[in-house]
């Protein structure tokens, strides 16, 4: 069959160039688009860094200013779409809410199936960017049973979201610019992050040359199990459970290195990263940060904190390079801001979302894309006959 390899998981398998984003794993670096993740989480905001992954270059102010203008002009979503969240269970999971409403953006704009119009890809994207953060904040309305406000386009991207999740139609709602300014801080370190499998999934969801909603909503369904984005969710239930039931953290180790079913260091160990990942320094500082600035104490925090001193000075975790990772400290503090847990992987997609597009952009206009198609390694029986009787 002229198959060479068998690699599960393509741990060893280039599928596409690309020239987003650059990681190396054993020197715990991650660059968007050439410039260190230390210094883009210091300087930027997350519209710039969305323009910068999607079109390679910093925009101009008076580019970031159309672009901008732009996404607060589509924030509004249309009715018929409205009323879609009253046809589900109000107890869905928001990621579910969020992969479906997205897929039936495709059916309100219809004219996002001409993938190869720039024009629309750049319609599409806006739409997008505009719509998501309204569609995770009905998600999470609908889940606490209160009224869906309209966005308030006076408002920046990060505080109209805000507002949306937060306000409420009987009184005016106030942002608290610490939680405005970590929010931004945490999108924007969730941006990009090269071939992981949402932004695989897309990739190869559009290879088929379905349109933009299509793929970031199976991209969505991507990032939704506990091994990625869910993991931030899995992080915070971990960590009441060990409170909740009053276990140690050295003996919830020592079941974790006994690979106890279903037990996992969950925020640790990554694909690519060997080392530190430096999203998860940036994310600790914030933490800390923010719960300092709202004056409040979680005793979560600390377990966090001991596990991680615990497990970093483990054999176990030395010897197989296991690092906490981007999500193991970003559900304290979206807990700290009045986030549900079940909303934490809503916002880890609304962070993603820039980097989806910008890989679906980038194989879209890639003259070497081909339609995405796995080789197999044929393990059934042999041909036999089928039995004349039965
Ligand atoms: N706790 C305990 N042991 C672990 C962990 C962990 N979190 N992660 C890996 N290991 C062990 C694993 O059991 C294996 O041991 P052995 O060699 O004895 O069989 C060894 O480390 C290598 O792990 P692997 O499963 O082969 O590594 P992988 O590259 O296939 O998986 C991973 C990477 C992220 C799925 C995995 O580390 C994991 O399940 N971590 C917990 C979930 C998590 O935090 N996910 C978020 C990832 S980062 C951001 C994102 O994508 O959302």
């Amino acid at each position: 069959t002229g198959l060479t390899s068998l690699d599960y998981g393509f741990v060893n398998t280039a599928a596409t160039r690309s020239a987003i984003t650059y990681i190396d794993g054993d020197a715990g670096i991650l660059r968007y688009r050439g410039y260190p993740i230390e210094q883009v989480a210091q300087n930027s905001t997350f519209l710039e860094v969305a323009w910068l992954l999607i079109h390679g270059e910093l925009p101009s102010a008076s580019e970031l200013s159309e672009f901008d203008d732009k996404i607060r002009r589509h924030t509004l979503l249309h009715e018929d779409l409205k009323r879609f969240f009253s046809a589900l269970p109000h107890d869905a999971h928001p990621m579910s809410v969020l992969s479906s409403a997205v897929s039936a953006l495709s059916t309100f704009y219809q004219d996002s199936l001409s993938v190869h119009d720039p024009e629309q890809v750049e319609l599409s994207t806006i739409r997008l960017l505009a719509k998501l953060p309204v569609i995770a904040a009905y998600a999470h309305k609908k889940s606490v049973g209160q009224a869906f406000l309209y966005p308030d386009n006076s408002l920046s991207f990060v505080d109209n979201f805000l507002r949306l999740n937060f306000g409420t139609m009987a009184e005016p709602y106030e942002v608290n610019p610490v939680l405005s300014k970590a929010l931004e801080r945490l999108l924007i370190l969730h941006e990009d992050h090269e071939q992981n499998a949402s932004t695989s999934t897309v990739r190869l969801v559009g290879s088929t040359q379905a349109n933009l909603f299509a793929s970031v909503s199976a991209g969505i369904n991507a990032l939704y199990g506990p091994l990625h984005g869910g993991a931030n969710e899995a992080v915070l239930d971990m960590l009441a459970s060990i409170r909740d039931s009053g276990e140690s953290v050295q003996k919830f180790v020592e079941r974790v290195k006994r690979k106890e079913e279903g037990v996992k260091l969950m925020g640790f160990g990554h694909r690519v990263y060997k080392n530190f990942d430096p999203r998860a320094r940036l994310v600790k500082e914030s933490a800390d940060e923010v719960l300092t600035a709202l004056g409040i104490h979680d005793p979560l925090l600390d377990i966090a904190k001991e596990l991680e001193e615990v497990a970093l000075a483990d054999d176990y975790f030395i010897e197989r390079r296991l690092y906490p990772n981007v999500d193991f400290y970003t559900g304290v503090i979206y807990k700290a801001m009045g986030f549900p847990t079940r909303m934490f992987t809503v916002l880890f997609a609304i962070g993603r979302l820039p980097g989806w597009i910008a890989h679906w952009r980038e194989m879209i206009a890639d003259p070497a894309t081909k339609i995405g198609r796995p080789q197999q390694l044929y393990v059934g029986s042999p041909e036999r006959s089928w039995p004349a009787e039965r």
